[in-house]
């Protein structure tokens, strides 16, 4: 088994991984904090994009468990002098690499690439193909929810959730989806009208606005903003539809929005994968606002659902 999508995750599957997600956060306070269940074994990320979170944390997680990682850069490998990409994965199996996890600009290249290693003893792990999925993310972001809320999974049903920004391009937002609906939260896409992604609306029968205050003053629980994906969108899109100045004064998530629509700020609880664009998709002071924001808790915890999801692919 392979981790590519959160779509056919089973609530139990992903209930088991939070058990041990939280074990291995326990023990990380504890003195003997290392699980080297791994020792002696290769794990190779292989990131066709940037990142800063997500390959650190997975290298921590990976490490913690005893892997030794290797950091294959596509610009320095012999991709570039024309290598297929089954060479590649042929040449990973050959070497006795034991875990992949791979990042790629393309929707679906993560699950391709996968299918090369379904007869051996590897397991592939997609840390975000382009607009499509990053479910580890998703479920970091779920497994933090959950903690901060105090609450079972199951506790979760009807909790309110806006994911504003750019949904259409993000592949968080996917992700979050597939995972958030399962446990029966409600979700609200808040955004311009052409960064909102209305085939994934109506298929999964969620709500969408284009109002940032109207939708916050109608109460709510949790608010994940996203940044606008430049780099997916494309100059001409951004500049066609509005303007970053625009943007800002419609999607901008502040205090003074907050304050605007009465919410009860002891009852809500801001979320955002990163990069944060400070002072565009969300206000400065309230990235750094503690009491609000889970976005250090986010990254925080990336290390220990990564870890259980490592584990979880070889059980
Ligand atoms: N959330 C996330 O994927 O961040 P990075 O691009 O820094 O890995």
């Amino acid at each position: 088994m392979h981790l590519i999508s959160t779509e056919n995750l089973s609530k139990e599957w992903i209930e088991t991984l939070f058990d041990q997600a939280l074990i291995y956060k326990n023990q990380n306070h504890s003195e003997n904090h290392s699980v080297k269940t791994f020792e002696g074994c290769f794990a190779a990320t292989l990131f066709y994009e940037p990142s800063t979170r997500t390959r650190i944390s997975f290298e921590i997680a990976a490490k913690k468990l005893g892997f030794e990682v290797i950091h294959l850069n596509p610009d320095t490998s012999s991709l570039k002098k024309g290598e297929s990409l089954f060479d590649t994965a042929n040449t990973l199996i050959n070497l006795g690499i034991k875990l992949v996890i791979i990042r790629h600009p393309s929707n679906g290249f993560t699950e391709e690439f996968a299918s090369f290693f379904n007869d051996f003893d590897i397991r592939v792990i997609n840390a975000g193909d382009g607009s499509n999925q990053h479910p580890t993310q998703a479920l970091l972001d779920l497994f933090t929810i959950r903690e901060e809320l105090n609450l079972s999974l199951a506790q979760l049903e009807g909790k309110k959730i806006i994911i504003l920004g750019d949904s259409l391009y993000s592949r968080v937002c996917r992700s979050n989806i597939y995972l958030l609906k399962q446990f029966g939260l409600e979700i609200t896409l808040v955004g311009p009208k052409h960064l909102i992604p209305h085939d994934l609306v109506s298929e999964n029968h969620l709500n969408s606005s284009n109002n940032l205050l109207e939708t916050l003053s109608q109460g709510i629980d949790l608010i994940m903003v996203l940044r606008l994906q430049k780099e997916r969108q494309g100059k001409e899109l951004t500049r066609a539809f509005m303007s970053e100045e625009e943007y800002i004064r419609d999607f901008r998530l502040s205090m003074e929005s907050l304050n605007k629509s009465k919410l009860d700020l002891n009852k809500i609880k801001i979320l955002h994968p990163g990069p944060v664009n400070r002072d565009v998709e969300i206000e400065s002071e309230l990235v750094d606002n503690q009491f609000l924001s889970l976005i250090d808790k986010q990254v925080r915890n990336g290390v220990f659902v990564r870890m259980a999801a490592i584990s979880s692919l070889f059980a």
